[in-house]
């Protein structure tokens, strides 16, 4: 079978497909036949070498954290699952090794795909939206008639939060550049502001949450267009960003909470019940294995509208 390994840090020119044996099984496994993986930011975080603290420096490595696919083959203590249930999932993030034609995997990684959906669509769910899941309701916990902004709003991350915080009642406000403008307020934002003409900084409005996927707007910054009380949510777990939310937490009302995405079978199944209602998958571009590089090329220089998919055949 085909499986994306690296034997250096490096951009994506260090991704390699090569041939392995098919990955044998414990009882309490399952073998899935992978149908498609989405790109993440984190994987040229990790492949770049920017996450080594997190990742171990020891190669080779693999790539790819969620999945779609089949499965193929169930260990002796597997009840949940049988052959041919089709499956979304996620792996250690730091590890990855989704991009492959077999994987295996826990139980507790996995959860149904949702039925309505496509293979592509469901492979873009895991990540983003358990990570939207947590910020909406763990982190920020936004409710009925807050005000939240969203920068960073067209992104993997960015689609589902502007969706999840409507759900929740909340009146939203999406940064995005202007290829984005149409497409936010498609999903329900009520105010899209392009950060390509207009600073968010100059806004007079204040907001109870502010959530930043973009990376470039920091907790000083944001403080200014922050309500007393409200809560700033960053996705960037440095050891210093942590550190320095602490001690903030402790002593100002205006909180700085960070996201360190959680994988649960139950934040997977939420999201199953969400994409089965109404919730909106966004593709912008999917492409076949072989072209892996150009895949993370492309996602990594930006300017996508939701997420890039794999597809394996
Ligand atoms: N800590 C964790 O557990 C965790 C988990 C998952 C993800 N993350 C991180 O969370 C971040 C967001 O993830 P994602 O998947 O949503 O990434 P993404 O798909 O790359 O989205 C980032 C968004 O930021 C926008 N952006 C870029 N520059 C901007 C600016 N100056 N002002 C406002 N928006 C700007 C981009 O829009 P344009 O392309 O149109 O400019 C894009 O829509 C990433 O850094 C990712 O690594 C962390």
């Amino acid at each position: 079978m085909r499986k994306v390994m690296y034997n250096q840090f490096g951009d994506e020119s260090v991704l390699n497909i090569i041939e392995q044996a098919v990955p044998t099984i414990e009882k309490d496994q399952l073998l899935i036949r992978v149908k498609a993986v989405s790109i993440n930011p984190l994987d040229w975080k990790v492949y770049g070498g920017e996450m080594k603290l997190m990742s171990g420096s020891k190669f080779p490595k693999s790539v790819g954290i969620d999945f779609s696919g089949i499965v193929e083959q169930t260990g002796s203590a597997v009840t949940r699952f049988t052959a041919g249930d089709a499956v979304i999932g996620l792996l250690d993030v730091f590890k990855g090794g989704a991009l492959a034609d077999y994987i295996s995997v826990k139980v507790t990684d996995i959860a149904p795909k949702p039925v309505k959906i496509s293979f592509e669509q469901a492979a873009a769910l895991p990540v983003t939206g358990l990570s939207a899941l947590q910020i909406i309701d763990q982190l920020a916990a936004v409710g009925a008639n807050q005000d939240v902004l969203i920068n960073g709003a067209t992104g993997g991350i960015g689609v589902f939060a502007v969706q999840i915080a409507k759900k929740r009642g909340a009146r939203v406000t999406a940064v995005v550049s202007t290829k984005g403008i149409a497409e936010a307020k498609k999903w329900g934002a009520d105010m899209v502001v392009d950060y390509t003409k207009q600073p968010i900084q100059l806004l007079t409005q204040k907001f109870d949450v502010i959530i930043d996927l973009s990376t470039k707007l920091s907790f000083t910054k944001a403080k200014s267009l922050m309500k007393p009380k409200a809560v700033f949510v960053s996705t960037l777990p440095s050891p210093l960003a942590l550190i320095s939310s602490f001690i903030n937490n402790l002593f100002s009302g205006q909180k700085h909470k960070i996201l360190i995405v959680k994988p649960t079978a139950q934040g997977l199944n939420t999201l199953t019940k969400l994409a089965e209602a109404d919730l909106q998958i966004v593709l912008d571009k999917t492409y076949p294995l072989t072209n892996v590089r150009d895949a993370y090329g492309e996602a990594r220089r930006g300017k996508l509208i939701g997420k890039s998919v794999i597809v394996l055949d």
